[in-house]
């Protein structure tokens, strides 16, 4: 959650230069961890068994069905997962936060590398979005809403 003006700064120049990085009270930089399946399987497992999901004797094939599931440390399907659920949190959030009367932004257009080096962010992290968010400023009217495809565009019924 980047507030402070002089490090929104240095988000803007990582974000080609858009100002509403700095214009916004705050940004959030969204960072997917492909490594969360191992941090957070035993608490969850943990939570589960005291719970009364599961019984003791089936953790040991959930510890391995995640692992087989998500593959090796470093692949694809692992970091797939990991911006599936950021893009999740991202948009519950932006939802979340229209609802407390404030707007939001996301953004895809920075250099990931530039924000890790910057803000001390791990290179095995992602970063899917930013998300800006802030108050509307009063006296400013929005454009009205740009197009948006139908639902017949691209809903498909029981097959492609
Ligand atoms: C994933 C994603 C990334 C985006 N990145 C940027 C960006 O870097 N800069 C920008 O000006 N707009 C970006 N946009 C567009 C705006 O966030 C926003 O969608 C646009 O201003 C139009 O608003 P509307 O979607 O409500 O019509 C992005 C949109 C999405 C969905």
């Amino acid at each position: 959650m980047v507030r402070d003006p002089e490090r929104k700064k240095v988000l803007r120049q990582c974000a080609f230069n858009q100002p509403k990085v700095e214009e916004a009270s705050t940004v959030l930089i969204m960072i997917a961890d492909p490594g969360g399946v191992e941090e957070n399987l035993e608490r969850v497992l943990d939570s589960w068994q005291k719970l009364g999901y599961i019984k003791s004797d089936i953790r040991k094939t959930y510890t391995e069905m995640a692992k087989n599931l998500y593959e090796s440390e470093d692949s694809l399907k692992r970091k797939i997962f990991a911006v599936k659920n950021t893009a999740l949190f991202a948009m519950n959030l932006m939802i979340a936060a229209k609802g407390l009367g404030l707007e939001t932004h996301p953004m895809d257009g920075f250099d990931e590398e530039c924000i890790k080096k910057e803000f001390h962010i791990p290179d095995d992290k992602i970063i899917p979005m930013l998300v800006a968010v802030g108050y509307l400023r009063s006296g400013i009217t929005l454009l009205p809403r740009a197009f948006r495809r139908e639902l017949s565009e691209f809903v498909r019924f029981e097959k492609f």
